[in-house]
């Protein structure tokens, strides 16, 4: 891809999810090495296991690795057993932070609002949000694919983010962990409405926020699904955990 300065620079994130020991810390280092080596066109970001949080922001402390959390609280601290706060990410060295992964909105069943308020508690916090949604198979069946998501994204987006960074990612459910990709043109199609609905929300402003693409992005298909319109980068699950892999992904982009 040629860079101008007009182009942000695509975003590649992985997110290990609930993977990783402290032997992991080795991947993360591997791949801070090889960009130090060779810089990559891509910003690059990895959201570890909130153990690892802290040792593997010291660990690529100085190098192009961003780190940051997979969940946030939207409280800022208080009685919340085994929740994390936005400022604890930054606090720990994270610079970013996912909000709304459908695990999270399966898991523990996240409503949109609960994804807003944690968005605001991000920004709060200077964090970037990467806010993510995204169809489920019988959705896309009886074609209300693009509806939904749509309506997810604007009842996930706080008015605060106005101005602000943050990014959007696209996962399709039935694409994450699947190794079933969406087809080039269902995540065109998609990120388009993404788009329309950013610039009904943001005006211009919705016209700089990237649109990650994310559900079995591997080194073989990375290139199509990056070089696509309106894909501003993607989040990687399982092909993040090896940096071999990781790697080949950032250099596609
Ligand atoms: P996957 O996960 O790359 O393993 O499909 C993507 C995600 O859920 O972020």
């Amino acid at each position: 891809m040629t860079l101008t300065n007009t182009t942000p620079r695509p975003l590649i994130a992985g997110n290990w999810k609930m993977n990783g020991l402290s032997a992991a810390l080795d991947e993360a280092r591997a791949v801070a090495a090889e960009l130090d080596r060779q810089p990559a066109a891509a910003r690059v970001a990895i959201f570890p296991p909130a153990t690892l949080l802290h040792r593997l922001a010291e660990a690529v402390e100085g190098s192009f690795v961003l780190t940051g959390g997979q969940d946030c609280h939207d409280k800022r601290s208080g009685a919340h057993t085994g929740d994390i706060s936005a400022e604890m990410i930054a606090d720990a060295g994270g610079t970013l932070v996912i909000v709304g992964h459908s695990e999270r909105r399966t898991d523990h069943g996240e409503t949109c609002q609960h994804v807003a308020a944690k968005t605001e508690a991000a920004i709060a916090a200077g964090l970037e949000p990467i806010i993510c949604v995204g169809e489920s198979l019988a959705q896309r069946e009886a074609g209300e694919a693009v509806a939904f998501v749509v309506g997810q994204l604007r009842n996930s987006l706080p008015v605060s983010l106005a101005g602000k960074t943050f990014n959007v990612a696209y996962e399709p459910l039935w694409a994450i962990g699947t190794g079933h990709v969406a087809s080039v043109d269902n995540i065109v199609e998609m990120h388009a409405a993404i788009r329309a609905e950013l610039i009904a929300l943001f005006g211009e402003d919705g016209r700089a926020v990237q649109i990650l693409y994310g559900g079995s992005v591997k080194p073989e298909n990375a290139r199509e699904i990056l070089a696509a319109p309106e894909v501003g980068g993607a989040l990687v699950g399982g092909a993040s955990l090896k940096a071999k892999d990781f790697l080949a992904i950032i250099e596609a982009a």
